[in-house]
């Protein structure tokens, strides 16, 4: 089986191979980049137009037709056919069915090199608006949480072991943050993205006077690509959105990952709802946080996105190879799958319970030593001599079997006559919370003003 292109019965005297083209055809994946590729050619009409290759009457026809073929994509009408290698070919064959001939024009000086690289950045420059909007819409249902649940204390940790207690509020607002930087990233990606490669030809430059900075603005980048060569073979900004997927990815994953245990029967600090929740075909108790796994889960398939870009570049030769026809397919995964994974964890954690009372109880005495440190430093100890004295009454209360709070003040001051009644004060979770009051610190005055200022960043961009 044989199959007609866009260049057969030229230069090469048999049509493609069945299994070549099935290989070589990309329109499944780039179909998704139609309403771009029109925009691109409507823009490079004007300059090719302007450059005196089209007259009035031809340009008029071109624009007529793609405007036409504009809206047959978006009421799904557009007639695909199966010899159709990618979109910029189902764009040309369509265009030359509706207006004949004259659509012939469309491509002088143009490339489907200079075009996929231009159609690609276009995409990504209007997608990562609506992909910053669930970011946002997460990093919001983070400060909800934070206000809805302030004044809930449970354990920090380190080294999975009980640490300090910490406000509930700190917790959230801490993936507030990591959210933030990725926001960041995006915006960064958009910077570096904003560059126009039409114009560049197949490698080399176009032998049509066009006024390339007229078409760039034309097309909302910033500026026309410098260098002809580069511009057909820099994917270099969808590696960057790779990695700032794969970031995200890492984020939500450490965001789920708490979450499942803190969920267990062993913890209880939440109870997620039965939207996210799923049951076992086999055992009737069970209610599984499938949801969280899910977003813990794909954070793998990021990764292996980025570093099958990164794969395919190395060592890649100039300029346009068709190697590059590999960056639209991972990069719309990548990109479907942080929209998904962002929605989901946002439902996730706008209708989880919080068990208050489990969380403050799960706080251990232990947990408070630090604070007993404090209290001899505040009577003039130097912090390394009462690290030691609290450690011997860590050691003391464990051989008695108690709680650090439960020992007599005999006991304490057997280790140091600094110790007054007064030392049991700081064994409680608001007295340990409310110290720790340096600006992002856990005090709840600070955690207020840490809600306060996220609600300032999400009023406006990262380091604005
Ligand atoms: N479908 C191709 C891609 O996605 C378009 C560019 C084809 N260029 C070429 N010289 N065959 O990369």
């Amino acid at each position: 089986m044989q199959e007609k292109t866009l260049w057969s019965g030229g230069r090469l005297s048999s049509d493609i191979d069945i299994d070549m083209s099935a290989l070589n055809q990309s329109l499944s994946i780039d179909k998704r980049m139609a309403q771009e590729d029109i925009r691109g050619s409507r823009a490079w009409a004007k300059a090719i137009a302007a450059a005196g290759i089209l007259d009035e009457t031809e340009l008029g026809q071109i624009d007529a037709g793609l405007a036409k073929l504009a809206d047959d994509l978006s009421a799904g009408t557009f007639p695909f056919k199966p010899e159709d290698e990618d979109i910029h070919s189902a764009v040309e064959r369509q265009l030359t069915a509706e207006i004949g001939a004259v659509a012939g024009k469309l491509h002088t000086g143009r490339s489907r090199n200079d075009q996929v690289a231009t159609d690609f950045r276009l995409w990504l420059k209007s997608n990562l608006e609506p992909l910053q909007t669930e970011l946002r819409a997460l990093q919001a249902a983070l400060v909800e949480r934070a206000e809805s649940d302030f004044a809930v204390i449970f354990p920090g940790y380190t080294h999975f072991q009980q640490a300090q207690p910490i406000q509930l509020s700190h917790w959230w607002l801490s993936h507030f943050w990591t959210l933030e930087r990725d926001r960041d990233r995006f915006y960064e990606t958009a910077a570096r993205l904003d560059v126009c490669p039409l114009g560049s030809g197949a490698l080399a430059g176009t032998t049509v006077p066009i006024d390339r900075f007229a078409l760039a603005a034309d097309l909302g980048f910033r500026e026309p690509a410098p260098n002809s060569l580069d511009a057909v073979s820099d994917r270099d900004f969808a590696v960057d959105f790779l990695y700032a997927c794969a970031l995200l990815g890492t984020h939500l994953s450490r965001m789920a990952e708490a979450l499942i245990l803190y969920s267990t029967a062993e913890f209880g600090f939440i109870t997620l709802s039965d939207r996210f929740s799923t049951g076992s075909s086999l055992m009737p108790q069970k209610k599984n946080p499938d949801s969280l796994e899910l977003v813990r889960g794909q954070a793998g398939s990021q990764y292996g996105r980025l570093t099958a870009l990164l794969s395919t570049l190395k060592g890649l030769p100039s300029a346009y190879d068709k190697d590059l026809q590999e960056d639209k397919r991972l990069t719309f995964a990548a990109f479907d799958t942080a929209i998904l994974t962002l929605k989901v964890m946002r439902g996730v954690i706008a209708t989880l319970t919080v068990n208050a009372d489990r969380c403050r109880a799960a706080v251990n005495a232990d947990a408070y030593a630090t604070d007993a440190a404090d209290y001899l430093v505040r009577k003039g100890m130097p912090f390394r001599e009462a690290h030691h004295v609290i450690g011997k009454l860590v050691k003391r209360a464990e051989n008695a079997g108690l709680p650090l709070g439960n020992l007599t003040l005999a006991d304490w001051r057997a280790e140091s006559e600094l110790f007054e009644d007064d030392i049991r004060s700081v064994f409680t979770p608001e007295a340990a919370t409310a110290a720790r009051g340096a600006f992002g610190g856990t005090a709840p005055e600070r955690v207020r003003e840490q809600i306060e200022l996220a609600k300032k960043r999400l009023r406006q961009r990262p380091n604005e």
